[in-house]
């Protein structure tokens, strides 16, 4: 094995992140709240085992305790989101205890000498608003930005650092799309709507931000998987692949860096105002999947996509673990000349056999990524803790973190992955000697090469 330490730049961001509603518990106010109720009370398995969110990490009452860890390994970054339906609980009244909480929250962050980056939508809405048709409804653009102002009026002595929407392309997809997450509808014109009424929401939430804030930083996380084609060889498997990939990732591009909209084969739409709404882009990055016609999908343009085989993957439907593509994602996005976030990255695993090698190639291709010049500035491990994965809920499948939590007792545990994460954000690096000690599995594709001869023997 070769010998090596990838040393990254000393101002990079070392972070975490984790999400309003899958860590503080009994955020009852919002539409994931009702859904999983529901789904308990039908017994009809929409959330894994009928679970519902309730406690989560409780991080509404000691969020404390988990940032003292984070201090303690060394991370000097991390990204929460708040929540919505605390903070606008019925139609602008506003909540200012809760309001005062985040504050506690932050100024401990801030204390411990870790930045936030603050979420001001990720996936949960207030149920007034989701009773009004949700992100369907043209004005929740309007309302999605007078909560914004209402944010950022209170909280921008502490944050200046805004990632305004999480993963429009998801929330369109499973919400209204696949209809498997609330609002539960299916629609492919729908996804394209709702998608759009996101970006829009953006845009004014960038509007409002700078207006109301000198030096904020402002941009959003977006989900950028891979789709390759079942056969390579085959033009059509080619041709959905890329299909699917423009209404994913395309259409995304094309409307923040050109100011057009426009879904695959449909008219272009020029939307000038979205255009130069980022001051940094955030990529979440977990795996590609493989895409090829599908004739009885006839909602889905007879396109499907799903997971790869051969390769190695993830439980469930999780698709394809493939480190070299975070290399290519960030490489290419340098063309736009944006301040790179890497907003999210993680694997499920139940028992933390995979996620110190995952740690390790991942981190490798950042690195390889800022050598070709990509200006990639932080990176947010998903997660620090384990905690509710949304349908998955508390699936031991889908645990994500480098914090072990037991939801009954919330006791905590730093896991392997969570031993070798906080070495790296320490010292800045990624060596060989780390990965021997906490990952040897992935010597092989990090640290290839023989092991070099010592001079005096090689010379006789
Ligand atoms: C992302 C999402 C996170 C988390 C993660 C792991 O898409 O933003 O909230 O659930 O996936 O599945």
């Amino acid at each position: 094995m070769a010998e090596a330490t990838f040393t990254f730049p000393p101002d990079f961001r070392w972070g975490t992140a984790t999400s309003a509603h899958q860590v503080e518990g009994n955020n009852t106010q919002n539409d994931w709240w009702a859904w999983e109720q529901e789904g308990q009370r039908l017994g009809d398995g929409r959330v894994f085992a009928n679970q519902v969110s309730g406690l989560a990490c409780n991080w509404w009452e000691n969020a404390e305790a988990d940032i003292a860890q984070m201090a303690k390994m060394g991370l000097n970054a991390h990204r929460m989101s708040v929540e919505w339906s605390r903070i606008e609980p019925t139609p602008a009244f506003w909540d200012e205890d809760a309001i005062d909480r985040y504050r506690q929250i932050l100024g401990a962050m801030r204390d411990a000498g870790i930045e936030p980056m603050v979420t001001l939508h990720h996936f949960t809405n207030p149920q007034w608003m989701a009773g009004q048709g949700g992100w369907a409804n043209a004005e929740s653009v309007t309302w999605f930005a007078r909560y914004v102002r209402k944010v950022v009026d209170s909280l921008s002595d502490l944050v200046d650092l805004w990632c305004t929407v999480n993963e429009p392309g998801i929330l369109a997809e499973m919400g209204y799309y696949r209809g498997i997450w609330p609002p539960c509808q299916k629609g492919l014109g729908l996804y394209f709507d709702v998608y759009l009424n996101l970006l829009r929401a953006h845009a004014a939430a960038y509007e409002a931000i700078h207006e109301l804030q000198d030096g904020a930083r402002v941009g959003l996380s977006k989900a950028m998987r891979g789709f390759k084609p079942r056969r390579p060889g085959s033009p059509v498997d080619r041709f959905v692949a890329r299909t699917i990939d423009d209404a994913a990732n395309g259409i995304f591009i094309r409307a923040l860096m050109e100011g057009v909209w426009r879904p695959p084969g449909r008219r272009a739409q020029p939307l000038p105002e979205l255009q130069r709404t980022l001051d940094w882009l955030g990529v979440s990055y977990y795996h590609r999947y493989e895409s090829t016609l599908k004739l009885t999908h006839p909602g889905g343009m007879f396109m499907e996509y799903g997971v790869p085989t051969g390769v190695e993957i993830g439980p469930d439907t999780w698709g394809e673990i493939h480190p070299r593509g975070l290399y290519d994602l960030l490489a290419q996005l340098k063309r736009f000349e944006l301040p790179l976030y890497v907003t999210e990255n993680g694997r499920p695993d139940e028992v933390d056999e995979h996620r110190p090698r995952f740690i390790v190639e991942h981190l490798h291709h950042v690195w390889r990524a800022i050598i070709v010049g990509a200006p990639v500035m932080g990176y947010y491990f998903w997660s620090l803790v384990d905690n509710f994965e949304w349908a998955r809920a508390y699936n031991p499948s889908f645990r994500f973190g480098l914090l072990e939590v037991d939801v009954e007792s919330q006791a905590r545990r730093l896991k392997t992955s969570g031993e070798l994460y906080a070495e790296i954000c320490k010292t800045g690096t990624l060596s060989s000697d780390m990965a021997r000690r906490h990952a040897p599995d992935a010597l092989a594709s990090v640290f290839p090469g023989e092991a070099p001869v010592p001079l005096a023997r090689a010379e006789t």
